[in-house]
């Protein structure tokens, strides 16, 4: 660290969501996100009541193994919790969040200002990557599932893990 961040403090902010699976938009925002802030901890949020296709410990694994090459970014879990708890257990100035187009506003927008007026804590929109824009893990999971190729959608790593999820089944 700088003397310059040692005398205002680290940036840190949070990257949350479900990540069930990580793709290459969400790896394309932490990177990012890693280059504007000094920490970044990806917040892997889940509800124990809902049985996600990945395991949370899945899931944190397949983030690490994504951003390997990257020494400021951590991923942590988190069940049942408020995201501006997190953002305070952490000690998180900002949250990111990548934005592929209208519908992702409408509905990152109210809760962005919820978090705002909970906690005070902003939330930083990055315009997502156009080449990524139609990518989401739950349409990734749906392609996969009927036989469809997500090679360029999430890592090797991930196509391979979901294609061994979709075998057990
Ligand atoms: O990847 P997702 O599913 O779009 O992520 C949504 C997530 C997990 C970021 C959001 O549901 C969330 O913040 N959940 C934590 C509970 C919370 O704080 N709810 C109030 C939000 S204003």
């Amino acid at each position: 660290m700088t003397s310059a961040e040692t005398m205002r403090g680290t940036r840190r902010c949070v990257c949350p969501g479900s990540y069930d699976p990580v793709t290459l938009g969400h790896a394309d925002v932490i990177r990012r996100a890693a280059s504007l802030y000094d920490e970044v901890v990806v917040a892997v949020l889940h509800n124990p009541a809902k049985r996600g296709t990945f395991s949370p410990q899945e899931r944190r694994d397949l983030i690490l193994e994504g951003c390997a090459d990257l020494d400021n970014v951590r991923v942590e879990l988190f069940a049942d919790r408020l995201l501006v708890d997190v953002c305070r257990e952490v000690d998180a100035t900002a949250i990111v969040k990548g934005l592929r187009g209208g519908t992702d506003f409408a509905y990152e927008l109210p809760m962005a200002l919820m978090n705002r007026h909970l906690a005070g804590i902003e939330t930083v929109f990055l315009p997502g990557d156009p080449s990524l824009e139609h990518i989401s893990s739950s349409l990734v999971k749906e392609v996969a599932r009927y036989g469809g190729d997500v090679s360029g959608l999430v890592s090797d790593r991930v196509r391979d893990a979901l294609l061994a999820h979709l075998r057990e089944q």
